[in-house]
């Protein structure tokens, strides 16, 4: 296959774009900003995998980029991620989720580019009704981000109903793991580890949520990405298991007894004054029955090889 992968430079996308190229399908990682460390062991590794400067916001880049490359499918990573950073940013976020994503599904309906997979998060559903949500669960996102995500995934519905195209949305969680690039848990519990710092959090331990291990979710995108004749359009790609911020710190703890980490009882904030809606665990029975998806590593697993890479890879 001839993919193309958008935020190829990023943390979910170079993983994506490697994964794909090692297994051998031609690849094209596109992003705003320069390759990665990770990404450019990936283009020394095969020549499988390319990489192209491209803003999705620029419609006559994105254009040329599609029109030249006319991928089977599209891998779309690239995004203003986060609901921190989007409401820092909130039009920036409006401009690149959505318009970006709508000037790539113009580009697919124009050059006749039926597949996308979209990386979708599980902040479209908004406050979580239970401890373990299906896909089912009301869209009610309350953020920037979640709100531009599910605007994406409706525009893709529309272009689906009106041009045939065919478009999945991977509804994913917290996914961490080498390279994983925001300060949050469990990147700055890892890092403060690696760096011999003590890190004491004073709240948050009780805060649930899915955590998933990046290969894991790189498994799950391909598994929509090779499945074919869809029952669904929107799969919850995790772990089905919301471990409180509590048992990661004690999990770290087991994995490296030295570690001078601890967190307070109570709720999560990302900062002062931005605190995450309730979340849980994402039902992943419709991946594993439709797509045999399964995830492969434990959170004991996941966090140990994330440490290992940190280990190796202390800058
Ligand atoms: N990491 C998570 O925990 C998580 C959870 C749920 C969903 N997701 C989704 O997965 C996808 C990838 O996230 P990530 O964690 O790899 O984030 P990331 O920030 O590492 O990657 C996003 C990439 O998009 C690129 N990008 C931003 N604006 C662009 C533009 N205008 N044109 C082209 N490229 C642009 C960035 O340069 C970056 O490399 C996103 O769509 C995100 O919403 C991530």
């Amino acid at each position: 296959m001839k993919v193309l992968v958008t935020g190829g430079a990023g943390f979910i996308g170079s993983a994506v774009a490697r994964t794909l190229a090692s297994r051998g399908d031609q690849v094209l990682a596109v992003d705003i900003g320069p390759p990665s460390r990770r990404l450019d062991a990936g283009l020394a590794a095969s020549a499988k995998l390319e990489f192209a400067t491209g803003d999705l916001t620029e419609w006559a880049q994105i254009a040329q980029l599609i029109k030249a490359f006319s991928p089977d499918a599209i891998v779309h990573c690239a995004a203003i991620v986060g609901v921190l950073n989007s409401v820092s940013a909130p039009f920036a976020t409006m401009r690149v989720n959505v318009e970006g994503s709508l000037n790539l599904i113009e580009a697919m309906r124009l050059f006749d580019i039926r597949r996308m997979v979209h990386i979708s998060t599980e902040e479209i559903y908004g406050p979580f009704d239970s401890d373990m949500i299906n896909e089912d669960h009301p869209a009610r996102p309350v953020k920037p981000y979640g709100i531009s995500k599910y605007a994406v995934e409706q525009l893709a519905r529309d272009y689906v109903r009106t041009y045939g195209l065919d478009i999945q949305h991977v509804r994913t969680c917290w996914v961490y793991g080498p390279g994983l690039p925001r300060p949050r848990v469990p990147k700055i519990l890892i890092d403060a580890i690696i760096e011999k710092r003590s890190l004491h959090m004073n709240g948050g331990g009780d805060f649930r949520v899915d955590h998933i291990y990046v290969d894991d979710c790189v498994d799950g995108i391909l598994k929509v990405l090779d499945h074919q004749d869809h029952r669904h359009d929107a799969y919850n790609i995790a772990t089905g298991i919301a471990p409180s911020i509590g048992e990661i710190v004690a999990t770290l703890k087991t994995l490296e007894p030295s570690a001078d980490i601890s967190i307070a009882e109570g709720d999560y904030e990302f900062t002062k004054g931005v605190s995450p809606v309730k979340k849980g665990a994402l039902d992943i029975s419709r991946a594993r029955q439709e797509l045999g998806y399964a995830p492969r590593f434990t959170l004991k697993a996941g966090l140990g090889a994330y440490l290992d890479w940190r280990r190796s890879n202390p800058v």
